[in-house]
């Protein structure tokens, strides 16, 4: 897949360390939890969640996210996509369960708008270091109910989306979908499996990705092999029993690093 030329229409400052870079050109068929592969000229391929149809959400995290960073309306870099497989799509009159960590809220803002626009019931819970680190506030609180936490307390409840998860009945709702740090995955992962309603959760995983298209195989997850550019980025969590979530990942060269 050649990538295609996207010029920057648009630059919104999220947070200090995540910027949203709306392109010029919209992924109309894309599903919510879908990525690109973001060309950075010069530096690397690296892949982006879909914020919305036309737009990523980026933190600031390294070499490439640096180099984008540096670019300004009008500048361009290269995308391939949409890539993988996103979140079920939800159904008129469905309750679903959004649990949204730092720049995770970024594939889950437009899964929320689509569950809502289809006529589900939206509850988000959104969390973040502060209260100024907080992502996508505005659209998720447009979806449905939010509940906030912020690990300073600065904002909403003090603790993690965790402590808000703990307190509700999970089994009153028809999907659950999951992104963020692989640490709170790992935790929310396992609360869902004691409450036995895995079968109705979907993790959007990070690992490391090079051809993000299904043939290095840079990005196979233990035990299964699943492939989360290609099987994924959302798997259900019945797919990730004894798998590697939360435990490790694996860098460029391939070698285990501990979550
Ligand atoms: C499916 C998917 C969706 C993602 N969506 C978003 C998003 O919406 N917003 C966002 O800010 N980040 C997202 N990421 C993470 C993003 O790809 C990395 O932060 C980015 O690649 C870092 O590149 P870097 O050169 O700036 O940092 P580096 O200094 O090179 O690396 C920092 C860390 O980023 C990760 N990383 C680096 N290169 C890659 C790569 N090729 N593939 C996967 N991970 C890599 C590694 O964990 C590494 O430890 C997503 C990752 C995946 C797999
Ligand atoms: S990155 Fe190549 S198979 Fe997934």
């Amino acid at each position: 897949m050649i990538p295609l030329n996207a010029t920057i229409e648009k630059i919104m400052e999220e947070s200090p360390f995540i910027r949203t870079f709306v392109f010029d050109h919209r992924f109309e068929e894309m599903e919510p939890g879908q990525f690109v592969m973001v060309w950075v000229r010069g530096v690397d391929e690296v892949p982006m969640g879909l914020s919305r149809k036309n737009s990523i959400t980026v933190q600031n995290v390294g070499e490439a996210t640096a180099k984008l960073f540096e670019l300004k309306e009008g500048d361009s870099f290269g995308l391939r996509g949409p890539l993988g497989k996103g979140f079920s799509s939800p159904a008129a009159g469905e309750k679903i369960l959004v649990i949204a960590g730092g720049v995770g809220a970024a594939p889950l803002a437009p899964y929320a708008e689509a569950a809502s626009t289809a006529g589900a019931k939206v509850h988000t819970i959104l969390g973040a270091r502060s209260g100024g680190d907080l992502l996508f506030e505005e659209r998720f609180a447009a979806a449905g109910v939010l509940d906030i936490t912020t690990d300073d307390g600065s904002k909403g409840t003090k603790g993690f989306v965790t402590d808000v998860l703990k307190k509700i009945d999970v089994s009153s709702y028809d999907n659950i979908a999951v992104c963020g740090p692989e640490v709170m995955m790992g935790f929310i992962f396992k609360i869902l499996q004691e409450k036995e309603v895995l079968d109705k959760s979907e993790f959007s995983l990070h690992r490391y990705f090079k051809c993000g298209i299904g043939v290095c195989g840079a990005c196979c997850i233990d035990r299964s092999g699943l492939r989360v550019c290609k099987d994924g980025p959302v798997f259900s969590g019945v797919q990730l029993v004894d798998s590697e979530l939360g435990k490790y990942a694996r860098d460029a060269s391939g070698r285990r690093v501990k979550i």
